[in-house]
């Protein structure tokens, strides 16, 4: 297989299709992606929040009488107590529904919502430890978490979703890009344009399970591909998509790494 170099300024169309129990789907080859919406997340676990403008209101304590106990073990609902903002608590509780209903339905349907768990490697990439060959990302941005499963067991797999903000661009193309995807950037690029190539680098830095501990920089998007440390990366599929307004989603999958077991190391 070769790299599949993507058009990225050309969205793929992904359409996820709604659940009864408010949550949105989409597959495609083993690839599996749950995404749980706040609009949806709010009224039906957590009504005592108020919708409006939720971001700024002050955190939540939850016990476990509370209905999510449900769903969250203890250890869980601990970790969202920890949280000492609110954005922060909702997002992360929304990315543990979407893992916990993919799970449920295409790898452990024996299992309750509580015993599926999420554990992270030293530089923080996610697995499960009721099926660790299963390759597992997890993104949240905006009004949005997503989790997704790549079901063939060699392959590995990363994924970002962002909400386009014009506002960022600037912060973004200095930090993130390199001096030569600067340049590789149309003369009238489109905050979406730079959102599409910051979602793939970060998708990217999933894959390869790093994240932010690996130099921005040395991960660039150039020409619809993937070069890590100047070699541009075979064997990937990438895609980009617009699954909702405002939300850029990149994926990629590829053959399985290694996850780099060390603590945290920037190159
Ligand atoms: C992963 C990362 C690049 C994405 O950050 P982001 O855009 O702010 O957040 P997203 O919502 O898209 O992704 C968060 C998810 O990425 C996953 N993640 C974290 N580190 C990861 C890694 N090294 N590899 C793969 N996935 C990782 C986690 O599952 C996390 O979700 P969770 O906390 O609910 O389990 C960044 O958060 C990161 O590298 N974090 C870990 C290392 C770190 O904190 N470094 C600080 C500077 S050295």
């Amino acid at each position: 297989m070769t790299t599949l170099h993507c058009d990225i300024d050309c969205e793929s169309p992904l359409a996820p299709q709604a659940a009864p129990d408010g949550s949105l789907w989409w597959q495609a080859g083993a690839l599996r992606l749950c995404f749980v919406g706040l609009a949806d997340l709010l009224p039906r676990h957590l009504p005592q929040i108020d919708r409006r403008d939720f971001r700024r209101q002050p955190p939540i304590a939850l016990d476990a009488a509370h209905p999510l106990g449900d769903i969250l073990n203890p250890g869980e609902i601990d970790q969202v107590n920890r949280y000492k903002a609110l954005k922060r608590q909702v997002e992360w509780i929304a990315g543990r529904l979407a893992v916990k209903k993919l799970v449920a339905r295409w790898l452990r349907p024996d299992l309750p919502p509580s015993r599926i768990q999420v554990a992270h490697h030293p530089q923080g990439a996610p697995f499960l430890p009721c099926a660790p060959d299963t390759a597992l990302s997890i993104s949240h941005a905006g009004d949005y978490a997503v989790a997704g499963l790549e079901l063939d067991r060699q392959r590995g797999l990363g994924l970002d979703i962002e909400a386009v903000k014009p506002r960022a661009v600037r912060a973004v193309l200095t930090t993130a890009f390199s001096a030569t995807e600067r340049r590789a950037l149309p003369a009238a690029a489109t905050p979406d344009a730079v959102f599409r190539r910051w979602c793939l680098k970060e998708a990217f830095l999933k894959y390869i399970g790093r994240g932010f501990h690996e130099n921005l920089t040395r991960v660039e998007i150039l020409d619809g591909a993937v070069r890590h440390h100047g070699q541009t990366v075979s064997d990937l599929t990438l895609q980009v998509a617009r699954p909702f307004p405002r939300h850029i989603l990149a994926v990629i999958s590829g053959p399985r790494r290694s996850v780099d077991q060390s603590p945290a190391s920037r190159v």
